[in-house]
Protein backbone atom coordinates (compact mmCIF):
# COMPACT_ATOMS: atom_id res chain seq x y z
CA UNK A 1 0.00 0.00 0.00
CA UNK A 2 1.90 3.36 -1.54
CA UNK A 3 1.23 6.89 -1.07
CA UNK A 4 1.54 9.25 -3.66
CA UNK A 5 4.70 10.80 -2.52
CA UNK A 6 6.46 7.67 -2.18
CA UNK A 7 5.21 6.37 -6.04
CA UNK A 8 6.54 9.42 -7.15
CA UNK A 9 9.86 9.00 -5.29
CA UNK A 10 10.08 5.77 -6.55
CA UNK A 11 9.42 6.61 -10.03
CA UNK A 12 11.87 9.55 -10.57
CA UNK A 13 14.29 6.76 -9.25
CA UNK A 14 13.03 4.06 -12.01
CA UNK A 15 13.23 6.71 -14.85
CA UNK A 16 16.90 7.72 -13.65
CA UNK A 17 17.91 4.24 -13.72
CA UNK A 18 16.05 3.22 -16.89
CA UNK A 19 17.20 5.79 -19.08
CA UNK A 20 20.45 6.98 -17.46
CA UNK A 21 22.15 10.19 -19.98
CA UNK A 22 19.56 9.33 -22.76
CA UNK A 23 16.95 10.83 -24.78
CA UNK A 24 13.35 10.27 -24.19
CA UNK A 25 10.60 12.24 -26.97
CA UNK A 26 7.05 12.18 -25.86
CA UNK A 27 3.90 13.25 -27.46
CA UNK A 28 2.05 15.64 -26.08
CA UNK A 29 -1.30 16.10 -26.82
CA UNK A 30 -2.15 18.72 -23.79
CA UNK A 31 -4.43 16.25 -22.77
CA UNK A 32 -4.29 14.90 -19.03
CA UNK A 33 -2.32 12.24 -19.34
CA UNK A 34 0.53 13.13 -21.22
CA UNK A 35 0.62 16.01 -19.28
CA UNK A 36 1.40 14.62 -16.26
CA UNK A 37 3.69 11.93 -17.75
CA UNK A 38 5.87 15.33 -18.96
CA UNK A 39 6.10 16.49 -15.65
CA UNK A 40 7.06 13.26 -14.04
CA UNK A 41 9.66 12.93 -16.63
CA UNK A 42 10.61 16.44 -16.65
CA UNK A 43 11.38 15.77 -12.59
CA UNK A 44 13.41 12.80 -13.09
CA UNK A 45 15.61 13.55 -16.22
CA UNK A 46 15.39 17.72 -16.90
CA UNK A 47 16.63 18.71 -20.22
CA UNK A 48 16.90 15.03 -21.07
CA UNK A 49 13.57 14.96 -22.21
CA UNK A 50 11.88 16.67 -25.51
CA UNK A 51 8.21 16.67 -26.05
CA UNK A 52 6.50 17.27 -29.39
CA UNK A 53 3.20 19.06 -29.02
CA UNK A 54 1.03 18.75 -32.49
CA UNK A 55 -1.08 21.40 -32.99
CA UNK A 56 -3.30 20.43 -35.50
CA UNK A 57 -5.59 23.50 -35.48
CA UNK A 58 -8.41 22.44 -34.07
CA UNK A 59 -7.51 23.04 -30.26
CA UNK A 60 -10.27 25.26 -28.30
CA UNK A 61 -9.47 28.99 -27.75
CA UNK A 62 -5.92 29.61 -26.34
CA UNK A 63 -5.32 25.77 -25.71
CA UNK A 64 -1.80 25.70 -27.39
CA UNK A 65 -0.96 28.89 -25.43
CA UNK A 66 -2.15 27.49 -22.03
CA UNK A 67 -0.08 24.55 -22.22
CA UNK A 68 3.10 25.77 -23.19
CA UNK A 69 2.74 27.98 -20.30
CA UNK A 70 1.71 25.57 -17.97
CA UNK A 71 4.20 23.17 -18.70
CA UNK A 72 7.05 25.22 -21.02
CA UNK A 73 7.35 28.82 -19.69
CA UNK A 74 6.15 28.26 -15.78
CA UNK A 75 7.38 23.95 -15.17
CA UNK A 76 10.72 24.59 -17.99
CA UNK A 77 9.45 21.55 -19.83
CA UNK A 78 11.46 21.38 -22.71
CA UNK A 79 8.46 21.32 -25.72
CA UNK A 80 8.78 21.91 -29.31
CA UNK A 81 5.29 22.94 -30.83
CA UNK A 82 4.64 22.40 -34.11
CA UNK A 83 2.18 24.71 -35.84
CA UNK A 84 0.49 22.20 -38.23
CA UNK A 85 -3.06 23.76 -39.21
CA UNK A 86 -2.64 24.46 -42.15
CA UNK A 87 -1.49 21.00 -42.87
CA UNK A 88 -4.31 19.26 -41.39
CA UNK A 89 -6.79 21.67 -43.01
CA UNK A 90 -5.63 20.97 -46.81
CA UNK A 91 -6.03 17.40 -45.98
CA UNK A 92 -9.64 17.75 -44.70
CA UNK A 93 -10.24 19.97 -48.01
CA UNK A 94 -13.69 18.31 -48.94
CA UNK A 95 -13.81 15.43 -46.61
CA UNK A 96 -17.37 15.14 -44.83
CA UNK A 97 -17.51 11.42 -43.93
CA UNK A 98 -16.66 11.75 -39.76
CA UNK A 99 -14.86 8.33 -39.74
CA UNK A 100 -12.49 9.50 -42.99
CA UNK A 101 -12.14 12.83 -40.99
CA UNK A 102 -10.76 10.76 -37.72
CA UNK A 103 -8.28 8.56 -39.74
CA UNK A 104 -6.68 11.76 -42.01
CA UNK A 105 -6.21 13.91 -38.28
CA UNK A 106 -4.95 10.31 -37.24
CA UNK A 107 -2.48 9.65 -39.71
CA UNK A 108 -1.68 12.69 -40.22
CA UNK A 109 -0.64 13.58 -36.61
CA UNK A 110 1.44 10.49 -36.08
CA UNK A 111 3.36 12.26 -39.20
CA UNK A 112 3.84 14.80 -38.42
CA UNK A 113 5.45 13.43 -34.78
CA UNK A 114 7.52 11.13 -37.01
CA UNK A 115 8.92 13.93 -39.08
CA UNK A 116 9.82 16.31 -35.72
CA UNK A 117 11.37 13.30 -34.08
CA UNK A 118 13.42 11.81 -36.78
CA UNK A 119 15.12 15.72 -36.47
CA UNK A 120 16.26 14.96 -32.97
CA UNK A 121 19.25 12.72 -32.75
CA UNK A 122 20.60 10.28 -30.42
CA UNK A 123 16.97 9.51 -28.41
CA UNK A 124 16.27 6.02 -27.12
CA UNK A 125 13.18 6.35 -25.32
CA UNK A 126 9.23 7.21 -25.87
CA UNK A 127 7.51 7.97 -23.57
CA UNK A 128 3.58 7.12 -23.10
CA UNK A 129 0.88 8.33 -21.03
CA UNK A 130 -0.50 4.81 -20.78
CA UNK A 131 -2.86 4.18 -18.02
CA UNK A 132 -4.12 1.18 -16.19
CA UNK A 133 -7.77 1.20 -18.06
CA UNK A 134 -5.42 1.28 -21.39
CA UNK A 135 -3.30 -1.50 -20.29
CA UNK A 136 -6.46 -3.74 -19.10
CA UNK A 137 -8.74 -2.57 -22.13
CA UNK A 138 -5.98 -3.98 -24.72
CA UNK A 139 -4.37 -6.70 -22.94
CA UNK A 140 -0.88 -7.08 -22.56
CA UNK A 141 0.40 -6.30 -25.87
CA UNK A 142 1.34 -3.05 -25.48
CA UNK A 143 1.85 -1.55 -29.31
CA UNK A 144 -2.08 -1.89 -29.30
CA UNK A 145 -2.48 -0.03 -25.70
CA UNK A 146 -1.69 2.98 -27.81
CA UNK A 147 -4.50 5.23 -28.28
CA UNK A 148 -4.71 6.45 -32.23
CA UNK A 149 -5.61 10.28 -32.04
CA UNK A 150 -2.97 11.20 -29.12
CA UNK A 151 0.23 9.67 -29.88
CA UNK A 152 2.65 7.74 -32.32
CA UNK A 153 0.77 4.19 -33.04
CA UNK A 154 2.35 3.92 -36.84
CA UNK A 155 5.91 4.53 -35.45
CA UNK A 156 8.04 3.51 -38.68
CA UNK A 157 10.26 0.48 -39.03
CA UNK A 158 13.36 2.40 -38.79
CA UNK A 159 12.61 3.97 -35.01
CA UNK A 160 13.63 1.93 -32.50
CA UNK A 161 12.43 3.33 -29.30
CA UNK A 162 11.64 1.78 -26.16
CA UNK A 163 8.51 2.37 -24.14
CA UNK A 164 8.34 4.39 -21.14
CA UNK A 165 4.99 4.20 -19.54
CA UNK A 166 5.27 5.39 -15.49
CA UNK A 167 1.18 6.01 -15.20
CA UNK A 168 0.96 2.01 -16.22
CA UNK A 169 -0.50 1.70 -12.85
CA UNK A 170 -2.65 4.37 -12.33
CA UNK A 171 -5.94 5.26 -12.89
CA UNK A 172 -7.57 8.48 -13.77
CA UNK A 173 -8.25 9.68 -10.81
CA UNK A 174 -4.84 8.86 -9.16
CA UNK A 175 -3.46 10.45 -12.31
CA UNK A 176 -4.74 13.74 -11.50
CA UNK A 177 -3.52 13.52 -7.87
CA UNK A 178 -0.19 12.99 -9.32
CA UNK A 179 -0.49 15.73 -11.49
CA UNK A 180 -1.78 17.83 -8.06
CA UNK A 181 1.59 16.73 -6.10
CA UNK A 182 3.82 17.72 -9.41
CA UNK A 183 1.99 21.31 -9.42
CA UNK A 184 0.88 20.60 -12.84
CA UNK A 185 -1.67 23.39 -12.93
CA UNK A 186 -5.22 22.72 -11.27
CA UNK A 187 -7.22 24.42 -14.24
CA UNK A 188 -5.14 22.39 -16.57
CA UNK A 189 -5.65 19.01 -14.95
CA UNK A 190 -9.27 19.32 -14.32
CA UNK A 191 -10.19 19.96 -17.96
CA UNK A 192 -13.25 18.01 -19.34
CA UNK A 193 -12.26 15.31 -21.71
CA UNK A 194 -11.37 16.66 -25.27
CA UNK A 195 -11.78 14.26 -28.08
CA UNK A 196 -7.81 13.86 -30.58
CA UNK A 197 -9.62 15.38 -33.39
CA UNK A 198 -10.47 17.93 -31.81
CA UNK A 199 -13.17 20.71 -33.07
CA UNK A 200 -12.54 18.58 -36.07
CA UNK A 201 -15.30 16.42 -35.33
CA UNK A 202 -17.73 19.67 -34.05
CA UNK A 203 -17.59 21.55 -37.40
CA UNK A 204 -20.24 18.68 -38.85
CA UNK A 205 -19.12 17.95 -42.68
CA UNK A 206 -16.28 20.00 -44.11
CA UNK A 207 -14.06 21.71 -41.81
CA UNK A 208 -13.00 24.90 -42.98
CA UNK A 209 -11.14 27.88 -41.10
CA UNK A 210 -14.22 30.14 -41.17
CA UNK A 211 -16.58 27.38 -39.30
CA UNK A 212 -13.68 26.35 -36.77
CA UNK A 213 -13.26 29.81 -35.86
CA UNK A 214 -17.98 29.41 -34.95
CA UNK A 215 -17.34 26.80 -33.26
CA UNK A 216 -14.30 27.98 -31.49
CA UNK A 217 -15.82 31.37 -30.32
CA UNK A 218 -18.94 29.84 -29.24
CA UNK A 219 -17.23 27.03 -27.43
CA UNK A 220 -15.20 29.91 -25.46
CA UNK A 221 -18.52 31.80 -24.75
CA UNK A 222 -20.45 28.72 -23.23
CA UNK A 223 -17.03 27.71 -21.23
CA UNK A 224 -16.92 30.71 -19.75
CA UNK A 225 -20.42 31.41 -18.58
CA UNK A 226 -20.74 27.40 -17.64
CA UNK A 227 -17.75 28.37 -14.87
CA UNK A 228 -19.37 31.97 -13.95
CA UNK A 229 -22.22 29.89 -13.46
CA UNK A 230 -20.28 27.11 -11.04
CA UNK A 231 -21.26 24.33 -12.84
CA UNK A 232 -17.98 23.56 -14.33
CA UNK A 233 -17.24 20.43 -11.79
CA UNK A 234 -21.03 19.60 -11.85
CA UNK A 235 -21.38 18.94 -15.77
CA UNK A 236 -18.71 16.40 -17.38
CA UNK A 237 -18.13 17.63 -20.54
CA UNK A 238 -19.75 20.59 -22.38
CA UNK A 239 -19.13 21.95 -25.96
CA UNK A 240 -20.69 23.45 -29.31
CA UNK A 241 -21.42 22.46 -32.61
CA UNK A 242 -21.81 23.61 -35.64
CA UNK A 243 -24.17 21.42 -38.11
CA UNK A 244 -23.99 22.79 -41.41
CA UNK A 245 -27.90 23.84 -41.48
CA UNK A 246 -28.54 28.21 -41.69
CA UNK A 247 -32.19 29.22 -40.80
CA UNK A 248 -33.99 32.41 -41.58
CA UNK A 249 -33.77 35.37 -38.43
CA UNK A 250 -34.48 39.31 -37.71
CA UNK A 251 -31.79 40.99 -36.89
CA UNK A 252 -32.09 45.39 -36.35
CA UNK A 253 -34.40 45.58 -39.41
CA UNK A 254 -33.19 43.20 -41.79
CA UNK A 255 -33.73 39.59 -42.50
CA UNK A 256 -30.81 37.04 -41.64
CA UNK A 257 -29.65 33.48 -43.01
CA UNK A 258 -27.04 32.31 -40.42
CA UNK A 259 -25.70 29.40 -38.84
CA UNK A 260 -27.62 27.71 -36.29
CA UNK A 261 -25.26 26.68 -33.04
CA UNK A 262 -26.05 23.56 -31.41
CA UNK A 263 -24.95 23.40 -27.84
CA UNK A 264 -24.33 19.71 -26.20
CA UNK A 265 -23.79 19.14 -22.36
CA UNK A 266 -23.74 16.44 -20.23
CA UNK A 267 -23.21 14.51 -16.92
CA UNK A 268 -21.91 11.42 -17.14
CA UNK A 269 -19.34 9.11 -14.72
CA UNK A 270 -17.23 7.71 -18.08
CA UNK A 271 -18.90 8.49 -20.97
CA UNK A 272 -20.28 5.35 -22.23
CA UNK A 273 -23.28 6.60 -21.03
CA UNK A 274 -24.82 9.83 -19.99
CA UNK A 275 -28.11 12.35 -19.54
CA UNK A 276 -28.23 15.48 -20.56
CA UNK A 277 -27.14 18.45 -18.16
CA UNK A 278 -30.05 20.08 -16.62
CA UNK A 279 -29.06 23.63 -17.01
CA UNK A 280 -31.41 26.51 -15.37
CA UNK A 281 -32.77 28.26 -18.19
CA UNK A 282 -31.40 31.55 -17.31
CA UNK A 283 -27.79 30.59 -17.86
CA UNK A 284 -28.47 28.87 -21.09
CA UNK A 285 -30.85 32.17 -22.51
CA UNK A 286 -27.39 34.47 -21.33
CA UNK A 287 -25.04 31.99 -23.64
CA UNK A 288 -27.28 31.69 -26.49
CA UNK A 289 -27.62 35.93 -26.31
CA UNK A 290 -24.01 36.17 -26.52
CA UNK A 291 -23.35 33.43 -28.76
CA UNK A 292 -25.63 35.37 -31.30
CA UNK A 293 -24.31 38.77 -30.57
CA UNK A 294 -20.96 38.23 -30.37
CA UNK A 295 -19.76 35.34 -32.73
CA UNK A 296 -20.25 36.45 -36.32
CA UNK A 297 -22.90 34.27 -39.20
CA UNK A 298 -24.95 33.21 -36.53
CA UNK A 299 -28.54 33.69 -35.51
CA UNK A 300 -30.19 30.63 -33.50
CA UNK A 301 -28.74 28.59 -30.50
CA UNK A 302 -30.39 25.21 -30.09
CA UNK A 303 -29.83 22.67 -27.01
CA UNK A 304 -29.68 19.35 -27.26
CA UNK A 305 -32.05 17.64 -25.20
CA UNK A 306 -31.18 13.95 -25.93
CA UNK A 307 -29.31 11.23 -23.74
CA UNK A 308 -26.69 8.08 -24.30
CA UNK A 309 -27.78 5.91 -25.36
CA UNK A 310 -29.38 6.65 -28.31
CA UNK A 311 -27.43 10.04 -29.13
CA UNK A 312 -23.64 9.73 -28.54
CA UNK A 313 -21.91 12.88 -26.79
CA UNK A 314 -20.35 14.31 -29.56
CA UNK A 315 -22.72 14.71 -32.75
CA UNK A 316 -20.16 12.74 -35.26
P1 LIG B 1 -19.19 9.61 -27.97
O1 LIG B 1 -19.41 10.73 -28.94
O2 LIG B 1 -18.72 8.35 -28.64
O3 LIG B 1 -17.99 10.09 -27.05
O4 LIG B 1 -20.37 9.38 -27.07
C1 LIG B 1 -17.60 9.47 -25.86
C2 LIG B 1 -16.36 10.22 -25.35
O5 LIG B 1 -15.27 10.00 -26.25
C3 LIG B 1 -14.82 11.22 -26.78
N1 LIG B 1 -14.51 10.99 -28.19
C4 LIG B 1 -13.28 10.89 -28.69
N2 LIG B 1 -12.07 10.97 -28.09
N3 LIG B 1 -11.04 10.64 -30.18
C5 LIG B 1 -10.95 10.85 -28.85
O6 LIG B 1 -9.84 10.92 -28.33
C6 LIG B 1 -12.21 10.55 -30.86
O7 LIG B 1 -12.24 10.36 -32.07
C7 LIG B 1 -13.39 10.68 -30.06
N4 LIG B 1 -14.70 10.64 -30.36
C8 LIG B 1 -15.38 10.84 -29.19
C9 LIG B 1 -15.96 12.19 -26.59
O8 LIG B 1 -15.50 13.54 -26.52
C10 LIG B 1 -16.56 11.72 -25.28
O9 LIG B 1 -15.82 12.21 -24.17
Amino acid sequence: NWTMDDFIEMKIDDIRKEVGDKKVILGLSGGVDSSVTATLLHKAIGQQLTCIFVDHGMLRKDEGDQVMKALNKDLGVNIIRVNAADRFLGKLKGVTDPEKKRKIIGKEFIEVFNEEAKKLNDVDFLAQGTLYTDVIESGTNTAQTIKSHHNVGGLPKDMHFKLIEPLRKLFKDEVRELGEKLSSTHDLLWRQPFPGPGLGIRVLGEVTPDKLKIVRESDAILREEIRKAGLQEKIWQYFTVLPGIRSVGVMGDGRTYDYTIGIRAVTSIDGMTADFAQIPWDVLGHISDRIVNEVDNVNRVVYDVTSKPPSTIEWE
